[in-house]
């Protein structure tokens, strides 16, 4: 089945927090967005790759990765992919910044 990408404006960027996440919740998915040290905004949806569970709203940010808080898996917010020598995924979103707003495409 085919599914059409939306771009949807989901927070003003002098709103996000820098170098921390900040969930949004857009058509009943729960996003995260991080505010990383370039300026650069990503968004990785909200749902931990461990397998016992857990949200990355919390994640620390270090560079263009997170951390999550509780297993201490290491994030790429570039591809979603979670470094080694753990596993897993987590999906990932475009971000356009225009001017002050943030939009994602889901
Ligand atoms: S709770 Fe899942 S990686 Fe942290």
């Amino acid at each position: 089945m085919q599914t059409t990408k939306v771009r949807i404006k989901v927070a003003d960027y002098d709103s996000l927090p820098e170098r921390a996440g900040q969930a949004v919740t857009i058509n009943g998915q729960t996003i995260v967005l991080f505010r990383i040290s370039t300026g650069d905004v990503k968004a990785v949806e909200n749902r931990s790759p461990h397998r016992k569970g857990g949200t990355l709203a919390d994640a620390l940010v270090s560079g263009n990765f997170i951390y999550c808080p509780v297993y201490d898996l290491k994030i790429s917010l570039e591809d979603g992919k979670v470094q080694a020598p753990d596993t897993g995924e987590v999906k990932t979103y475009q971000v356009e910044v225009f001017g002050n707003e943030v939009h994602i495409t889901i």
